[in-house]
């Protein structure tokens, strides 16, 4: 399955530069307790440390601070972002975000849709957004106990399957959403001028 979107601006057909993400699906049928308990084992020495809460409006401009150090040094396609994204993506999720010794350290937008599977069936889907951890607090676990909250709201939720997209370049992102039992559903190719014109919260 693939899916195009033409950002306004972009350049009719082939000529138009595209990014390519890869679409992520995980039934919560397949979460096994099994990886559950790895997942929690992974974070057993961040978990104490970490202070999480569902954002509020009040905490916008540290998500925007939060966001822009984040994805700069990320494959993606990179531009920062402002507070107008980070408020439009906020009235339409559930942001959790968290701090470490006090420093705004990852955050993880959730959201709730519904689509009509390959049967017919109506499904919620709980779309992963966005997840970022800072890169002062990488490669700790952080990303894996901001991830078993997210999991923990879409349980609540009673949400059918959960989907993210990655970009086809963001090898620290596949392997973590791969490790975690994602697996390829599909792919999003966006048409943009650049970089540039691409809100990398909007495109959800
Ligand atoms: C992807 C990201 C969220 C991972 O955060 P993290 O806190 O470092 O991840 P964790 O420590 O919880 O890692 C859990 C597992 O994910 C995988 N993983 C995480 N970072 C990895 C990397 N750089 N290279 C390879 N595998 C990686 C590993 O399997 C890891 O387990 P291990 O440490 O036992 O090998 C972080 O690198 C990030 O914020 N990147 C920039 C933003 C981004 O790309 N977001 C995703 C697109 S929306």
């Amino acid at each position: 399955m693939t899916r195009v979107v033409e950002v306004e601006g972009a350049k009719a057909g082939d000529a138009a530069p595209a990014f390519r993400y890869i679409i992520m699906n995980l039934p919560m049928n397949k979460v096994s307790p099994e990886k559950l308990a790895e997942m929690a084992s992974k974070t057993r020495q961040v978990r104490p440390l970490l202070k999480s809460w569902v954002a509020g409006e009040a905490d916008i401009p540290r998500l925007v601070d939060l966001y822009n150090a984040s994805f700069f040094q990320c494959p993606d396609p990179y531009r920062p972002v402002t507070e107008a994204d980070m408020r439009a993506i906020f009235e339409k999720s559930t942001i959790i975000m968290g701090t470490m010794y006090g420093a705004d350290a990852a955050f993880i937008v959730n959201k709730i849709e519904t689509r009509t599977n390959e049967t017919g069936k109506v499904e919620r889907l709980g779309v992963i957004c966005g997840i970022a951890v800072h890169p002062r607090f990488r490669q700790k676990g952080l990303a894996t106990a901001i991830g078993l909250a997210a999991y923990d709201f879409f349980k609540d939720k009673a949400v059918d399957c959960l989907q993210c997209e990655v970009y086809e370049k963001n090898d620290p992102s596949m392997a973590f959403i791969t490790w975690v039992g994602f697996r390829p559903a599909g792919q999003l190719v966006v048409k943009a001028p650049s970089a540039q014109q691409i809100n990398p919260l909007e495109r959800v």
